[in-house]
C-alpha cells in the first residue's frame, strides 16, 4: 500500500529513525542513492510561493536519478479547473509521486485520497511537515540529541509551530511556545500532541508571554507573523506581535548557548532582527540545507528504491 507523508503524526519513531540515517549518508555523499529513482517521476504542483521546498526537492530529485515537474499555481489548480479527485486520479497513471504546497489542509487530504501514489504535503495552512522534520535533525545534529532538549517558539502560532508540536512530543523534547493570545497552535494538535508526550516524557507547555516561553532554552524559533494567504492582516499583525520579535534582549533569557532558528523567509527587522539572524549562534542557513537531504530521505522511504 502507498504510503503519504502530510502529517509527522503519522510517522513511527522508527520511521524517524530511518529518515534521520538515510539523510546522514546523504548529507556526507549527495549523490549516495543516484538511480534510486531513476526512471520516476514527482510533481511539485505549487499553489504558493517556494524557494526552500520548491528548489530542495528538485535538486534532490535530480541527485536520486529522478525527474522532478514543476506546476505552478496557473496549471493546475485544485478544484478550479476540474476536481481534485480527477486531477488526482489523471496524475497517478502518469507520476510516481505528487509533492503539494497549498492554503487548505483539506486539499492536501483529499489527494491523498484519491491518488494512488505517495503524496508529501510541501505546506499545507495547517501543516509544513517537511520543515519540522529537517529542523529535529539539525538540532539532533548540532545538540547530539533531542530528548531533555528546550525547544522555544515564539511567535505566530502557525503551520510550522503545529509541526514542530507533532516533532517535538514524537521524540520527547521540550516544547514552549510563546504566541499572543488567540494566535496560539491549533487547539487540536496542542491537544494530540499533549497524548502523544505522555508517552514519550516529552513536555509542552503553552504561554502568552515571549519572555516566559523563552526562559533557559536551548534553542529558540520563529517564524513570520503573517504566513502566505494572511498578508492582508500584515499591518495589523506587526502592531499585535511587537513584542514577540526575536532580539537581543529576548535571547538574552534563554542560555548563552542558545541556538537561534527560522524556517526562512524571514522577514528581518520584525520577528527576528539582523543581529540576531547574524550572530553566531544562528543555525538559519544549516537548516535550509538540512532540507534538502531531509527531502530525499522522505522520497527514499516512500519511494524506496535504495536498498
Ligand atoms: N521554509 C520554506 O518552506 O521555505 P519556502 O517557502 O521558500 O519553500
Ligand atoms: N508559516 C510560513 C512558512 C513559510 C515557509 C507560511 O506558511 O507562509
Amino acid at each position: 500500500m502507498k504510503k503519504d507523508f502530510v502529517s509527522i503524526k503519522d510517522l513511527s519513531t522508527q520511521e524517524i529513525e530511518t529518515v534521520f540515517s538515510l539523510a546522514k549518508e546523504l548529507k556526507k555523499d549527495r549523490l549516495k542513492f543516484f538511480g534510486a529513482l531513476k526512471g520516476k517521476s514527482v510533481a511539485l504542483i505549487f499553489q504558493k510561493p517556494s524557494n526552500r521546498t520548491r528548489v530542495s526537492f528538485e535538486v534532490g530529485i535530480s541527485q536520486l536519478g529522478g525527474n522532478a515537474i514543476y506546476l505552478k499555481p496557473e496549471d493546475i489548480n485544485p478544484g478550479v479547473r476540474e476536481s481534485i479527485a480527477d486531477i488526482s486520479k489523471t496524475l497517478s497513471r502518469y507520476l510516481d509521486a505528487i509533492i503539494l504546497r497549498t492554503f487548505g489542509h483539506d486539499i492536501v487530504l483529499e489527494v491523498a485520497k484519491y491518488a494512488s501514489i505517495p503524496v508529501i504535503n510541501g505546506l499545507s495552512d495547517l501543516l509544513h511537515p517537511c520543515q519540522a522534520l529537517s529542523d529535529i535533525f539539525t538540532i539532533n545534529e548540532k545538540l547530539g540529541k533531542l530528548k531533555d532538549v528546550t525547544l522555544s517558539y515564539v511567535g505566530d502560532g502557525n503551520n510550522v509551530c503545529n509541526c514542530l508540536l507533532y516533532a517535538a512530543s514524537k521524540t520527547g523534547m521540550n516544547f514552549k511556545i510563546g504566541t499572543p493570545k488567540r494566535y496560539g497552535p491549533n487547539k487540536e494538535i496542542v491537544d494530540d500532541a499533549l497524548e502523544i508526550a505522555k508517552k514519550t516524557g516529552a513536555k509542552i507547555s503553552l504561554f502568552n508571554n515571549p519572555n516566559d516561553a523563552v526562559k533557559n532554552s536551548d534553542v529558540i524559533y520563529t517564524d513570520v507573523w503573517a504566513s502566505m494567504g494572511k498578508e492582508k492582516e500584515a499591518w495589523k499583525r506587526k502592531m499585535i506581535f511587537g513584542k514577540f520579535q526575536v532580539n537581543r534582549r529576548l535571547v538574552a533569557l534563554a542560555k548563552p548557548s542558545v541556538l537561534i532558528m527560522h524556517c526562512l523567509p524571514a522577514h528581518r527587522g520584525l520577528e527576528i532582527t539582523d543581529e540576531v539572524m547574524d550572530s553566531p549562534n544562528s543555525i538559519v542557513f544549516d537548516q535550509a540545507e538540512n532540507r534538502l537531504h531531509i527531502q530525499k530521505a522522505i522520497l527514499l522511504m516512500l519511494l524506496g528504491g535504495h536498498k
